[in-house]
């Protein structure tokens, strides 16, 4: 159902969940201090309680509203990169709901870069809890369609166009003068390096990660197969003709031109990280609805620069093909 940003201001403060555009992907956004309203978000998406959600809010005037600590690290990446696609994980102040936390002593926030979502924010007096409006473990919502296909008719949609930047923000967590990747985005590890001035904290044991990002997630309903190499999915294409094909990166047109013919569904992305980054859910999307027994897809050089989007498609590919 599609609302105005007057009726989305309304169902928010009558604590509605209204799904609501950011650059980065579709969230599903509820009022941060009303508990009705963001355990409602969790029941709609079917999320489990111990995936935390992130704060978005106008301005980074508003940190220490729900941060007990702004350390300057973290106002020297919020000047940086705010209004954008990076979210900072600062020590929580105790009045931030435990729902939104999912009981974690540290809170998510950022400030996103679409116009309508900031005077939204603005106007409304705001902080708005959001995850991406998409059900749990399925593909992100880029546009308003998206959200509906996955959440239904019912779920107020404020139409903000194609989202820009097109997959989920950089997660980078701060304590003191230390900083950890959580989530890859197409905000760099390197761009955070050289901010920071410094590389991330490298802790002995476990990895630190931003909690629920499972294996299967981001993912369309089709079987996924991912391939390193051209010959290794020619090779199955041709004993597979009806599968969809999703070829990223530069690959030789008489490949490409080989695969067209064998298979019905073909599509290649060969641009840059960030112009991928913007297709790659949408395109998904739509491989997704021809329900082909499996999307094949070429991934990318694993080099930094397609960090983030080896990341989503190693999520997305964690089903082996039927
Ligand atoms: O671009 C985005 O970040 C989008 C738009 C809507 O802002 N949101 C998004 O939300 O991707 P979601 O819920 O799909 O992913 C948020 C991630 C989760 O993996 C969650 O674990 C992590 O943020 N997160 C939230 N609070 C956290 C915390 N206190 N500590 C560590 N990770 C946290
Ligand atoms: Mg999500």
């Amino acid at each position: 159902m599609q609302v105005n940003l007057t009726q989305a201001i309304h169902y928010l403060q009558q604590g509605e969940v209204v799904a609501i555009p950011t650059e980065t992907v579709y969230g599903l956004a509820a009022d941060v201090n009303n508990e009705a309203a963001l355990n409602k978000i969790f029941a709609v998406k079917q999320r489990p309680a111990n995936n935390p959600l992130i704060i978005h809010i106008a301005s980074m005037h508003q940190v220490t509203d729900y941060a007990a600590e702004f350390p300057p690290l973290a106002k020297k990446l919020a000047e940086t990169f705010w209004p954008g696609p990076l979210t900072l994980v600062l020590k929580s102040k105790p009045h931030v709901s435990a729902i939104v936390r999912a009981d974690a002593p540290t809170v998510a926030l950022r400030v996103p870069a679409h116009p309508l979502t900031l005077q939204l924010l603005t106007e409304s007096g705001l902080a708005l809890a959001a995850p991406s409006a998409n059900r749990y473990t399925q593909l992100s919502p880029t546009l308003a369609a998206h959200v509906e296909a996955s959440l239904g008719h019912d779920i107020p949609v404020l139409d903000g166009g194609a989202c820009q930047v097109g997959i989920e923000s950089t997660i980078v967590s701060v304590e003191g003068d230390h900083w950890q990747l959580l989530r890859h985005g197409m905000i760099s590890a390197a761009q955070i390096v050289a901010i920071a001035g410094k590389p991330a904290l490298v802790t002995t044991g476990e990895i630190p990660k931003a909690p629920g990002q499972h294996l299967l997630h981001y993912s369309p309903n089709t079987p996924t197969c991912l391939f390193q190499e051209t010959e290794a999915l020619m090779g199955y294409a041709k004993t597979h003709p009806d599968c969809a094909v999703l070829l990223i990166g530069d690959v030789s047109p008489s490949f490409v031109n080989g695969l067209k013919a064998l298979t019905s569904h073909c599509v290649q992305l060969a641009q840059s990280p960030i112009k991928v980054a913007e297709q790659l859910y949408k395109v998904l999307h739509q491989l997704d609805e021809l329900k082909a027994p499996a999307i094949l897809i070429l991934l990318p050089p694993s080099n930094p620069e397609w960090a983030a989007i080896l990341d989503r498609l190693t999520r997305a590919g964690y089903r082996a093909p039927v």
